[in-house]
């Protein structure tokens, strides 16, 4: 372990790390890749590797669809509802009950704030656990009054089968939770990767499903990059995929499921507006906007990354955003008092930093951050400081792609009907938001803004019972709620006849 933030570990999460080189969970088994093959997970607070974890080949991807497979059709299905919703309560009860060791893991491998990893990642998964522990004792088919005369006709809900999972980077446990969590209610069997970024709270995920009485093969963890993911959603033995990504490889995958006629949830990516209308309470909107933009370093799904703010009030909010972001504090996750950590990655680093060139040369100005990793902050790891623009117009690169990082751009608007029309001028639908004392105009709004997620005087909050995902080319289906539960589950129809004579007629 050569980095230096990892010296502040707690002993727990150290012997964690120090377990390397980490294997895959497959069946019963943690397993090196077949092919032997490995890569190094990188600290994003200074650069450093922290350890190494195993590269999953094709030939993994193979034996952890047959050990998915294989429980699908024993142990698993074989467990009664009640039974699986007591393995989910208790592997929620072993997260929380390690819950400090794995925000550590977290804030160590994605360069998150540990006390943000605590208070909102943690806490989610658990919360995300015990929602779906609930289900599996409430999926119910129905009786169909069919108009047949002597046929009984009912639908049963069973599991789809084996699925493929794949998680991204910037929320790594919780991503995983949402994930297995519908499956399993479901009765499904999964196959996970996380994100080759930040693999380290799955692995240890993996653990503590298995301590949790989870049946060998039920959940299968295979660490990897792009490749990985692939050979997973090709996998003629996976039948649904569930994605979380860039809205590119969402595509990739969206392809090879309808070629395929897999069943396909995809949650991608965003650009979402938030509106300040003149009305609203402006310290509450400031404060909202700038968490709705920077918070988790702006490497959100639903970022709040458009702020429109009527022309009257523009250049005071703009101010008093860009005093904010000027004093906040940007530092390794595992510091007790940073509020906002590194990028993920070098590349992600690269990605925003060119984003933040593109707008000043399109004639951006930057009242806030702009310059790189900023002061004080050079020592190797991938910090971007919060940055505002002022000055943009909606066609330039900032205001229209997703950057995943802390870059905010704000546009002056006159009247109501023209920002609805600028926000949902995107082709993205994942979030929007309104900060307004009008009650009227908050849900004219609503109804106008075409999103996944409208949020009213609020930005971005979570709960495993509301429905979440995308219009557009922000996804497909919906992650949480029982909506979710639905993308898990088939619809099989029982037509029984209960009459001597023998059937007339068939239409289909
Ligand atoms: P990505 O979409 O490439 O990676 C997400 C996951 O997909 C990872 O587990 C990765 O290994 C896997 N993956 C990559 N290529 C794949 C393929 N061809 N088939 C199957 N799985 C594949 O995202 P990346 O490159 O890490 O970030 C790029 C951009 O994507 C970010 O700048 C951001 O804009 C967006 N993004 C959006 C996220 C969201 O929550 N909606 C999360 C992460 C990234
Ligand atoms: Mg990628």
């Amino acid at each position: 372990m050569t980095t230096a933030t990892a010296e502040a570990l707690s002993d727990a999460a150290r012997a964690f790390v120090a377990s390397a080189p980490h294997k895959l969970l497959i069946g019963a088994d943690w397993v090196e890749a077949a092919d032997g093959r490995k890569f190094e997970t990188i600290d994003p607070s200074t650069g450093e590797g922290i350890c190494e974890v195993a590269q999953s080949g094709s030939e993994d991807v193979e034996r952890a669809v047959i050990a998915a497979r294989s429980a699908l059709e024993g142990s698993w299905s074989k467990m009664p509802a009640a039974g699986r919703g007591l393995v989910l309560y208790k592997l929620a009860d072993l997260i929380e009950a390690n819950a400090a060791e794995l925000a550590e893991l977290e804030a160590l491998d994605n360069g998150k704030p540990v006390t943000m990893a605590s208070a909102v990642d943690l806490p989610l998964a658990v919360a995300h656990l015990r929602y779906y522990a609930g289900w599996p004792t409430k999926i119910e088919g129905e009786t169909i009054p069919v108009s047949w005369p002597q046929m009984f006709c009912y639908t049963r809900k069973e599991p789809v089968g084996v699925c493929g999972q794949i998680i991204p980077w910037n929320f790594p446990l919780l991503m995983a939770t949402w994930k297995i969590a519908p499956a399993l209610a479901a009765g499904c069997t999964v196959v996970l990767k996380p994100a080759e970024q930040t693999p380290l709270t799955a692995l240890r995920l993996g653990q503590l499903i298995q301590e949790a009485g989870i049946p060998d093969g039920v959940v299968n963890i295979l660490t990897g990059d792009g490749s990985t993911g692939a050979a997973i959603v090709e996998h003629p033995g996976v039948d649904k995929v569930a994605f979380t990504g860039s809205t590119e490889v969402g595509r990739q995958i969206g392809e090879t499921a309808g070629r395929m006629l897999k069943r396909v949830t995809l949650e991608l990516g965003g650009k979402s507006p938030n509106i300040i209308l003149p009305d609203a309470d402006i310290e509450a909107a400031i404060k909202g906007s700038f968490q709705g933009i920077y918070f988790n370093t702006g490497q959100a799904c639903n970022a709040g990354s458009r702020l429109f703010v009527h022309k009257d009030q523009y250049d005071t909010v703009v101010s008093a955003l860009a005093d904010a972001a000027r004093s906040a504090r940007v530092g390794p996750g595992l510091e007790k008092d940073t509020q906002f950590g590194p990028v993920v990655s070098s590349e992600q680093h690269d990605r925003v930093l060119a984003y933040i060139d593109a707008g000043k040369q399109a004639g951006a100005e930057a009242v806030a951050g702009g310059d790189g990793a900023g002061e004080g902050l050079s020592n190797g790891g991938y910090f971007v400081p919060p940055t505002l623009f002022a000055n943009v117009t909606d066609d330039m690169s900032i205001a229209r792609e997703e950057i995943f990082g802390p870059v905010l751009v704000a546009m002056p608007y006159d009247d109501l009907e023209e920002v609805a029309r600028r926000a949902n001028d995107t082709e993205y639908g994942l979030a929007a938001g309104v900060w307004t004392r009008d009650v009227a105009k908050a849900h004219k709004l609503a109804a106008m803004l075409k999103a996944g997620s409208v949020y009213l005087n609020v930005w971005g909050p979570s709960d495993p019972a509301a429905p979440f995902g995308g219009y557009k080319a922000s996804g497909f289906g919906r992650e949480m709620g029982h909506a979710n539960l639905d993308a898990y589950l088939e619809v099989k129809t029982v037509w029984t006849s209960l009459s001597e004579a023998a059937p007339s007629a068939a239409v289909g």
